[in-house]
């Protein structure tokens, strides 16, 4: 069943704990992760804890330093849910203190779900994108609650009919709303660099491992929207999208108009370590 969690508490999801006075809502002062479980085994649960902590701290929020007994909170989470194939979302914020823009002198703020995942029927035959303008601030490697630019930006691809939105900073892609975006040219995967500008994405770190296995080159260097239309391929990961080919960018085909053959074999390796 889908189950939440506030402050210490496993609660129905939409009871009412949160008070108005939290600076998650009022202000978004907070930073969240989103881990995937497959068949009850979290994964790559540690790297997203360690860039939890990373984004936590480049906010200067300080999360529970006991780091096993903050990690067996989610688990705890996870396994009264008696789901095993779900999203566990974290969320941790500031805490709850009268509405101020300066820093409270309280306890942190953690909120949790558990719920099924949905497999993304695009998955196969690929999926559409559009490019947008990166109007985000300078330091999205911080996995911050602040996605109003990510939504706005989302919600544009969705209107038209597109499943997410590749945005473009200074005629460079950076990455999706809410994934990586990648390139394959020539046979080598193409990726834009680890930066201020980018969230180091979990999905990411193992498609790079993968393409070591599979002797892929991986290079990380920057693209424009214009390779990214002649590329021989295209492709996006997160958490929730997995690997999903792209196979139209705006109103333009991506090669044949079907999936490529590097994202397929990414794609059949993924399946094996998850
Ligand atoms: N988003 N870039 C952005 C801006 C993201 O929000 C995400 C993930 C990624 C991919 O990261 P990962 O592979 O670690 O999921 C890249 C999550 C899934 C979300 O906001 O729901």
């Amino acid at each position: 069943m889908i189950l939440a969690y506030f402050n210490g508490e496993f609660v129905e999801p939409n009871e009412s704990v949160v008070p108005i006075d939290e600076r998650g809502h009022q202000f978004g002062d907070g930073v969240y992760e989103v881990i995937r479980i497959y068949d009850g085994k979290p994964f790559m649960m540690d790297e997203h804890l360690d860039r939890l902590y990373q984004s936590a701290d480049a906010i200067k929020l300080r999360i529970d330093p006991n780091r096993e007994a903050f990690k067996n909170s989610m688990l705890e989470l996870v396994q009264r849910s008696g789901l095993t194939n779900l999203d566990l979302y974290v969320q941790v914020t500031r805490g709850m203190a009268p509405r101020n823009h300066l820093f409270p002198e309280c306890p942190v703020s953690v909120s949790m779900t558990a719920k099924p995942f949905q497999i993304i029927p695009v998955g196969d035959k690929g999926a559409s994108v559009i490019l947008h303008p990166d109007e985000r601030w300078a330091n999205c490697y911080i996995k911050s609650l602040n996605l109003l630019p990510n939504i706005l930006a989302k919600q544009v691809a969705y209107e038209k009919g597109y499943l997410e939105a590749i945005l473009v900073r200074d005629g460079k892609v950076t990455e999706g709303t809410s994934s990586n975006a990648y390139i394959v040219k020539d046979s080598s995967i193409i990726t834009t660099p680890l930066s201020k500008h980018i969230l180091s994405g979990i999905t990411r770190m193992a498609v790079k491992n993968l393409a070591e296995l599979l002797r892929i080159p991986f290079v990380e260097k920057q693209f424009t929207p214009d390779e990214m239309i002649i590329a021989d391929e295209v492709f996006i990961t997160s958490t929730t999208l997995e690997i999903t080919p792209i196979i139209r960018v705006d109103d333009k085909q991506i090669n044949d108009g079907t999936p490529g053959p590097v994202t397929k074999a990414l794609k059949e390796q993924f399946k094996q370590i998850i």
